[in-house]
């Protein structure tokens, strides 16, 4: 298969992405603060600028979910940038709860001013509506599971929403629309490759040996001694693709008969490394000294 044709196997996201910002759209009026949520380790591909747009003067928080999995100086690189940018950010895993519980103070400090103007015409505090708006895969259930053991009711059906999206009331001050918004990242074929990596689309979307070749190159390039941590010291910068599946075929008897490298089952077993955290902490959107013009752009217009 060519790459024209691999490509033409992504061409849904148009039609997906479309659709569900029209729903997004359709309930962000009720909305007082969102949760945007990005992976941590990739703060750029997982990010569909096209939502900052739409989110426009909304109190936005940007949760940077799996922060356990990032690599911890480039996430505060990231956290810097959006906070620069003007964005009120997070570091959290969603999944043990690290920092859960601050979630709900910094959406006090963001809308301090609302409340004050709320208590200045002697109206009693009430619970702030959110949503949650994420790529597949990026920890919108977790969050949204976590935030709900804290609930104290469901609170039925609202009008204007269909039956099945409920809002949970939660005890620390947030009516929780219980739906996440999913988002669809852009597709340009580098955030491709680290949407692949991470795990947020299929590995069938794009080929296999394209996304490990891609970070193998990667980890060479940028964590060479995690990979080394792992595979024995028997890495090094300069060897082929090929070479360092061999290396780790050999090492983890992945073997076809005849003693043949099975490659099929290399891929695999260096990406569930990766996805099982036995590669390290690892950053795949690296921040750089000055990251492209045209991304804050992007953003920000
Ligand atoms: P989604 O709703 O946005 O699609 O994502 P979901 O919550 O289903 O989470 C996707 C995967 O990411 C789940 O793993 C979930 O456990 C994991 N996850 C969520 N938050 C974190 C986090 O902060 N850190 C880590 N390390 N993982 C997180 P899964 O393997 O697909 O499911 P499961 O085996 O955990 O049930």
């Amino acid at each position: 298969m060519n790459k024209n044709n691999r490509y033409q196997q992504i061409n849904w996201y148009p039609g997906h992405m479309f659709k569900s910002f029209k729903v997004i759209n359709n309930h962000l009026k009720l909305m007082d603060v969102v949760f945007v949520l990005v992976d941590a380790r990739i703060p750029k591909s997982s990010m569909n600028p096209d939502i900052l747009k739409i989110l426009n003067n909304k109190p936005t928080i940007i949760l940077f979910n799996k922060m356990d999995l990032a690599d911890p100086k480039n996430l505060n690189k990231w956290l810097k940038y959006y906070e620069e940018l003007g964005f009120t950010c997070l570091a959290i895993d969603a999944q043990k709860g690290t920092n859960v519980d601050l979630i709900k103070e910094t959406a006090d400090s963001l809308l301090k001013d609302k409340l004050a103007r709320m208590d200045a015409k002697g109206l009693k505090q009430r619970n702030f509506k959110t949503m949650v708006l994420g790529i597949p895969n990026v920890g919108k259930s977790t969050l949204i599971n976590r935030l709900s053991e804290q609930r104290s009711t469901k609170v039925g059906n609202t009008p204007g929403l269909t039956k099945s999206k409920q809002w949970v009331k939660l005890a620390n001050g947030f009516d929780l629309l219980d739906m996440p918004g999913v988002l669809w990242p852009k597709f340009e074929l580098d955030i491709g490759y680290n949407l692949a990596i991470t795990g947020a689309i299929k590995d069938n979307i794009l080929p296999l040996d394209d996304i490990v070749n891609h970070l193998i190159k990667f980890m060479k390039k940028h964590y060479l001694t995690n990979l080394n941590e792992r595979y024995n010291n028997e890495i090094t910068k300069d060897m082929e693709f090929v070479e360092v599946l061999d290396t780790i075929g050999r090492l983890r008897g992945a073997l076809l008969k005849g003693s043949e490298i099975d490659y099929d089952r290399v891929y695999q077993i260096i990406l569930t490394d990766l996805r099982n955290n036995y590669l390290g902490r690892v950053s795949f959107d690296l921040i750089w000294k000055n990251l492209n013009k045209t991304y804050k752009n992007k953003i920000l217009n």
